[in-house]
């Protein structure tokens, strides 16, 4: 496996490696590696021939105030953990290789679909992760794109960046990966102190409770946002920053529980912003 760092070097890498025939895939990923990183690392190994997986912390999708600096980093244990899934090339470039003096274009995509749940906190965020995704895809030109549906919002916004801009890449949804507690693994969850480690279980339980209400029949998307909310507060630490259901697809919100939905929260404990979703069909009546 190598680790590379600039755009040329993953060019020439991803050119042999076409002209023999290879299948590529490609992971983006902020680094400080867990197990959710290594689903996805797994899924492309299974589906490609070459995975490609990208380290880079992008400072586009960070708003003023969050946490760019203080974001966790550790190269080394990051190729460790690439290295045993079989990946076999790392791009982990420096800001000023993605954004050189000078720089100044972006893709926006604009419309409900940013404005909504984690848009309406992080009103540059989707931006900023539109911008370097479309970049990485460019630079690797995968044929599949493996992302995680821990991340629901960003999937959703990613797929239709690629419909909108004709891009050939294939987008391919993963499943979130848990703690055994049920804590979504997140690289953020190292900041939490050991209090608030366990009450952010509130998250995967309420949204836990949310299912088990659909699956006896609840229907009324206010009614579920109401237990999930309780549940939430439960927790004294626990700050809600949004509650939502809403249509898969377009993000907007539902009254009623209805086809596709997805139900996505977010929750600060302290400065420590956790996210986590549960995506779910009901049939139609
Ligand atoms: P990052 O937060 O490092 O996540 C990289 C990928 O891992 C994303 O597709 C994310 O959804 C997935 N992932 C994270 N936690 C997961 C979990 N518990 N289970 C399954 N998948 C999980 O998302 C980003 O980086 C950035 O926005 C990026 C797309 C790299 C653009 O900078």
């Amino acid at each position: 496996m190598k680790t590379v760092k600039t755009i040329s070097e993953v060019r020439a890498f991803v050119d042999e490696k076409r002209r023999a025939g290879n299948r590529i895939g490609f992971v983006p990923t902020m680094g400080f590696l867990h197990e959710g990183h290594a689903s996805l690392m797994k899924a492309a190994k299974a589906k490609c021939d070459v995975v490609i997986v990208s380290i880079f912390v992008n400072p586009t999708q960070f708003g003023p105030g969050e946490d760019l600096e203080t974001y966790p980093r550790d190269l080394v244990r990051d190729q460790n953990t690439c290295e045993a899934v079989g990946v076999d090339l790392i791009f982990a470039p420096e800001a000023s290789e993605m954004y050189p003096e000078g720089y100044s274009t972006y893709v926006d995509c604009e419309g409900e679909i940013t404005k909504q749940l984690c848009g309406a906190s992080r009103p540059t965020h989707f931006k900023g992760v539109t911008s370097v995704v479309a970049k990485l895809f460019n630079i690797v030109q995968p044929d599949f794109a493996f992302f995680g549906q821990k991340d629901a919002q960003q999937i959703a916004v990613i797929e239709k960046m690629v419909r909108d801009l004709n891009m050939t890449v294939k987008i391919v949804p993963c499943p979130i990966v848990r703690e055994s507690d049920g804590l979504a693994m997140s690289s953020r969850n190292t900041y939490l102190s050991d209090e608030q480690r366990k009450e952010a279980l509130v998250l995967s339980q309420s949204l836990e409770i949310a299912k088990n209400k659909i699956q006896n029949g609840e229907r009324d998307a206010n009614k579920i946002k109401s237990a999930i909310m309780d549940h939430i507060q439960s927790s004294p630490l626990a700050e809600i920053d949004y509650v939502s259901l809403v249509n898969v697809k377009t993000l907007l919100p539902l009254v009623v529980i209805e086809d596709e939905f997805l139900i996505a929260l977010a929750v600060k404990f302290g400065k420590t912003r956790l996210i986590d979703n549960y995506r779910g069909q009901v049939s139609l009546s």
